[in-house]
């Protein structure tokens, strides 16, 4: 399986990793009342130039950004733009880097001043369902597992779990295998092997699952309006479990 990495690459991995957090660290802490997204695109492209390594969404399948940038109904794959941010929203920023050849990927949704409680508790479950993905996650565990324990806790909080954009191997690619869907059932697909490096990433609906790609060719958003929230973490497969790359 050649998506097994090694020690070497999984050291860059890290690396990779570490400058990709730092950076979407200090993305976050721009994300605020009346700054445009593209305000904050243009911020994550001047510190990978300045730490001297390449936004990894740019330019995969022609991508023409360093960031995604999803706004509330807005899952995934947002364009950064002239919209201006405000009070209530909700702000989805998925971003990694290029380091030496290797990739990482993270992501946080985070409230731009107050929201509705409906908005926090959406971002809360979005968030622990990372986590309980990430605790399924040592060797002998499948791919199955991972969705079963995202679906079973996110619809018990009445939630949607979207279908259509998956979890994914990365490290030497935006995308690897194998493809880590946030649904399904134990003990199926791809098994769990270390030195694996994944990036897990549930996208959770306060409404129906189901999604919609917009005219822009890029940002997905719910079909039926309802606000969404994405998390995502980069993490190695360990010979006792996990390690994760991306933890802020
Ligand atoms: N982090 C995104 C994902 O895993 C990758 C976005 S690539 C882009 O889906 F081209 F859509 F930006
Ligand atoms: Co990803």
């Amino acid at each position: 399986m050649s998506y097994i990495k090694t020690a070497s690459q999984i050291e860059h991995i890290r690396v990779s990793c570490k400058i990709a957090t730092d950076i979407l660290q200090r993305v976050l802490a721009h994300a605020k009342e009346g700054v445009t997204t593209l305000e904050l695109d243009t911020l994550a492209q001047k510190l990978c130039t300045e730490n001297k390594v390449e936004p990894s969404f740019k330019g995969y399948l022609k991508y023409p950004h360093a960031t995604c940038i999803s706004v509330n109904e807005e899952v995934v794959h947002g364009l950064p733009g002239p919209r201006v941010l405000k009070k209530g929203d909700i702000v989805g920023i998925d971003f990694g880097v290029i380091y030496r050849g290797y990739y990482s990927d993270v992501a946080r949704t985070i409230p731009v001043g107050a929201v509705s409680i409906e908005a926090d508790k959406l971002m809360v479950v979005t968030k622990t369902a990372l986590r309980k993905a990430i605790e399924q996650v040592k060797p002998g565990q499948t791919v199955g597992d991972i969705g079963h324990a995202v679906q079973t806790y996110v619809e018990a909080a009445d939630m949607g779990v979207v279908r259509d954009l998956v979890g994914h191997g990365v490290g030497t690619a935006v995308h690897e295998p194998p493809a880590i869907p946030n649904y399904g059932k134990p003990g199926t697909g791809v098994q769990l092997v270390p030195g694996m490096v994944i990036a897990l990433e549930p996208m959770v609906t306060l409404g129906h699952h189901n999604v919609v790609l917009m005219d822009d060719g890029w940002t997905f958003k719910t079909k039926d309006g309802s606000l969404a929230a994405h998390f995502e973490d980069t993490m190695v497969v360990t010979e006792r479990g996990h390690e994760v790359l991306t933890s802020f």
